[in-house]
């Protein structure tokens, strides 16, 4: 057999392929998998995922997919989506965010990631600069996918870890796309109205610039897959809401697989000027990144009826607030250990820093991981998985797969640990 393998790769192999990286969090996952899979007790704060058994999909969509397979809907759906989908998303992303882009502008997708990653490769030609926060989910693998120039926008634990306009604005001549996601995954942080329209008018600036100059504009890609998800008294912007003039160089992501907790039914879709959706419609058709037929008839009932999306989001976020106010209870009673967290604002995350370095005399956030993996039983993912390399001590908790009271004995534990380990003063 031939020698197929080389220093860098394998030669069977396109480079793209030969730099393919696997996702850091599902590796995470899948070894937590086999913790749990051994009987061993931990608390799967990794994924983001929902677990059925805590989070249910509104049942109306249930009922309407079972209906729809019962009376044969089995056949191939346009590319773009069934029109009745499309029209009821236009009139919902109209209602709720004033995104009014009409049915034309609406291209569904098997989830987020096929519109996702339409979106890049339309935009972006290779040694483009795609700019992102940093810490942001997954957006190192589209850089490579597009052979895209990086440019990471780092945020701090002063602007809740959301990229600002004062830093966007240092790069904005590198950059042809901008992807901003709010509520931001893994953070739980959300932009103000004014943060977003900051960003806006650095974009708009550039834009005109650039409209000058005959050269191609800096597209915004707003991914709110969180968008319905927030806590008490944080209201979620869209950047048309506070600039309605970025309307036509922004494209917006959303999909049911987090607002409805139905991540393995696959059904994304994609807001945008209409003048620009028929490439979008023939990627997704050649992709075959289209949703199953029987979920787009349900989801085209249930988005017809706003208001019995409000009552099952009015649920949702309850049942989100009932776990985030356990944690920071929990959590704010461990400050003398180095233990803090950010305010969550929405999405099912919250940043925590345990900053234990000293303490277990290590270098690394994925000792301390490992650490409270193997000591409490709790297994979270540092912000190295989501692009922020230094090591601070920094890592997201994710509430979709655990119920209250597997986070109060995970917290158990995890007090029960840190007393243990540094020989502290039982907690009052
Ligand atoms: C910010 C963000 N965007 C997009 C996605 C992808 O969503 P989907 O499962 O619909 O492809 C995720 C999934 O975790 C996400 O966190």
């Amino acid at each position: 057999m031939a020698t197929v393998s080389m220093g860098e790769g394998d030669r069977r192999l396109s480079n793209m392929g030969n730099g393919m990286e696997r996702s850091r969090i599902l590796t995470i996952a899948a070894s937590v998998r086999a913790m749990i899979a051994r009987g061993e007790e931990v608390a799967p704060f990794t994924v983001g995922d929902f677990s059925p058994e805590q989070f249910e999909v509104p049942n109306e969509l249930l009922t309407g997919i079972v209906d729809a397979v019962t009376k044969g809907e089995t056949n191939y759906p346009p590319a773009a989506g069934l029109p009745e989908l499309r029209e009821s998303l236009a009139q919902w992303m109209k209602h709720k965010y004033e995104v009014d882009v009409g049915s034309d502008g609406i291209i569904v997708g098997s989830g987020a990631r096929p519109v996702l990653y339409a979106s890049f490769r339309l935009f972006l030609e290779p040694g483009d600069g795609l700019a992102h926060g940093v810490p942001a989910w997954n957006n190192h693998y589209y850089v490579h996918l597009n052979d895209a120039v990086d440019i990471p926008i780092p945020g701090t634990q002063e602007s809740r870890f959301l990229p600002t306009a004062k830093a966007i604005e240092q790069r904005i001549k590198e950059i042809r796309v901008l992807i901003l996601n709010s509520p931001l995954n893994p953070t739980g942080t959300c932009f103000t109205s004014d943060e977003l329209s900051a960003i806006c008018k650095v974009i708009l600036a550039e834009n005109r610039i650039r409209e000058n100059e005959g050269r191609k504009p800096v597209m915004l890609v707003y991914d709110q897959v969180y968008s319905t998800m927030t806590a008490e008294h944080i209201e979620h912007v869209h950047p048309v809401q506070v600039c309605p003039e970025i309307c036509d160089y922004t494209i917006t992501l959303d999909a049911i697989s987090k607002s409805l907790t139905g991540t393995g039914l696959r059904l994304g879709w994609m807001a945008l000027p209409p003048a620009l959706a028929p490439p979008v419609v023939a990627l997704i058709g050649h992709m075959g990144a289209w949703p199953a037929r029987p979920i787009q008839k349900a989801a085209a009932k249930l988005y017809a009826q706003p208001e019995v999306l409000e009552e099952y989001f009015v649920d949702l976020d309850q049942r989100i607030a009932d776990r985030m106010s356990v944690l920071q209870e929990r959590l704010g009673k461990l400050s003398e250990y180095g233990v803090s967290y950010v305010q969550p604002e929405g999405g099912i995350y919250l940043s925590t820093r345990f900053d234990l370095f000293q303490r277990l005399g290590v270098k690394t956030n994925e000792e301390i991981r490992k650490w409270l993996l193997e000591s409490a039983g709790v297994a979270i993912v540092p912000f190295q998985a989501f692009g922020l390399e230094e090591e601070t001590g920094w890592f997201r908790i994710s509430i979709g797969a655990v119920s209250v009271s597997e986070i109060i004995a995970a917290m158990d534990r995890l007090e029960s640990a840190l007393r243990t380990a540094f020989d502290c003063e039982p907690l009052s």
